[in-house]
């Protein structure tokens, strides 16, 4: 009797078409990546391989339709929206729906949105850190209250990004699927990518990922700044005096560097030179990866790998010129021994608690203000530089706002100490009369 009741049911289901339909469902969430000043690309991976349909355009009514298409990938459906022909500098609001209509993203919600690339000077943010993997969520709310335009990740996305689909779901695109819906992660390759091919498989990067003949090394431009991404993982020798005989993505970054017209260069890549971290001072990268960028002319130089956050301000005339950032703290945290003398020429400026964070910059024409960022939102570090056309800094020493140090922390403390003694000295001093 039983039998036959389960059978009329799942007959009548099916006549009607209605209960057995499977419903598509994202296996990995919409994300932007490769933002231009008039194109984007949002992937996506769904459980079943169909076209979708995506509406765009600059209010919540959208107003603008376009199809998915296939795009290589891990994990089985992978497809994506190339959007073009869009205007520079603007929002776009999107839902993303099956052919038939049914809706995958929320109707008119203004979460699901991306950003174009504004035109040469006009202002926006990126963030930066290394090191998150699955300990990134720690920084989720300071990251959606900062509202950075595009993220570098240098190195360590995941512990550890391998070839296994759900673990790097896990590691990254489940972390940051709020924040990488509407904003374009540009990650490089640390110790801890297992697999690099699969990280750059898995994103559409500038050039595949591959513009300096190894992997994860890349650049493009997104405003006035000239972003460049380099693997310290393999082969980087850097030969000043043989700059031909040097590894081929050090031929190609002094290159791209040097030649590049951008008002701001900055460098990134996944292990420290200088650190008093969890990882002490590696001179190879130092005389190698660091004096290349030096020697090209870049700003800003950005590693992670040591889990604490590092500043060492350029300085005129001096090796390296170039200003130079731990940013290690992307969830893994830690504090540093780096003092004003060492190691290198010594901080400028670190962290004293051992909070995550990550490094939030606001880019004005000439001037740039960076900013570290802890998991609670602190802005615990702030330097302002400025950049003429040629690339050069105007001294940016004067306009440091903030030096928190050990050495002030521990003045502090042995100063309540000194106080805390007097005082309990004096008690009992008068309770023995
Ligand atoms: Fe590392």
């Amino acid at each position: 009797m039983k039998k036959s009741l389960v059978v009329i049911v799942v007959a009548w289901a099916f006549a009607t078409n209605t209960s057995f339909v499977h419903a598509i469902e994202f296996t990995r969430q919409p994300f932007i990546q490769n933002s231009t000043s008039q194109s984007v690309d949002i992937r996506f991976v769904t459980d079943t391989q169909e076209d979708l349909v995506i509406k765009y355009g600059e209010t919540i009514n959208y107003g603008n339709l376009t199809y998915s298409t296939n795009y290589p990938g891990t994990g089985g459906n992978n497809n994506h929206f190339l959007i073009s022909s869009l205007k520079p500098g603007k929002t776009y609001y999107y839902q993303i729906t099956t052919s038939g209509g049914t809706p995958l993203t929320p109707q008119k919600d203004r979460s699901y949105f991306f950003k174009t690339a504004p035109n040469e000077n006009s202002p926006f943010s990126w963030a930066a850190w290394g090191d998150s993997g699955e300990y990134g969520k720690v920084n989720i709310e300071a990251l959606k209250s900062a509202k950075p335009d595009l993220v570098l990740i240098s190195g360590d996305v995941g512990y550890n990004y391998t070839t296994d689909f759900a673990n790097n779901n896990y590691q990254l695109f489940d972390v940051y699927k709020d924040i990488s819906r509407h904003t374009p992660f540009y990650p490089t390759c640390g110790n801890h990518e297992e697999s690099c091919e699969t990280l750059l498989v898995d994103h559409t990067l500038p050039g595949g990922g591959t513009m300096g003949g190894q992997l994860s090394t890349y650049s493009w431009d997104y405003g006035n700044v000239h972003f460049t991404a380099l693997n310290s993982n393999d082969k980087f020798t850097y030969l000043p005096e043989n700059l031909a005989a040097s590894d081929p993505q050090m031929i190609w970054a002094h290159n791209d560097i040097k030649t590049s017209k951008a008002t701001w260069k900055v460098v990134y890549w996944h292990h420290s030179g200088w650190s008093g971290g969890s990882h002490t001072t590696d001179e190879t990268i130092v005389n190698n990866m660091l004096r290349m960028a030096s020697d090209a002319g870049a700003n800003i130089v950005i590693w992670g790998h040591s889990h604490t956050y590092e500043r060492w301000n350029k300085k005129q005339g001096f090796f390296p010129n170039v200003q130079v950032f731990t940013v290690g703290t992307g969830g893994k945290t830690g504090l540093t021994n780096c003092t004003k003398v060492s190691p290198g020429p010594g901080c400028a400026a670190k962290i004293t608690t051992n909070k995550a964070g990550f490094l939030l910059a606001t880019v004005e024409g000439e001037n740039m203000t960076l900013r570290f960022i802890n998991e609670d939102s602190q802005v615990v570090d702030t330097v302002t530089l400025s950049s003429d056309k040629n690339g050069d800094y105007k001294d940016n020493e004067a306009k440091v706002e903030s030096l928190i140090s050990y050495e002030r922390l521990l003045m502090l403390s042995t100063t309540i100490a000194i106080l805390a003694s007097s005082a309990l000295i004096v008690i009992f001093a008068k309770r023995k009369r």
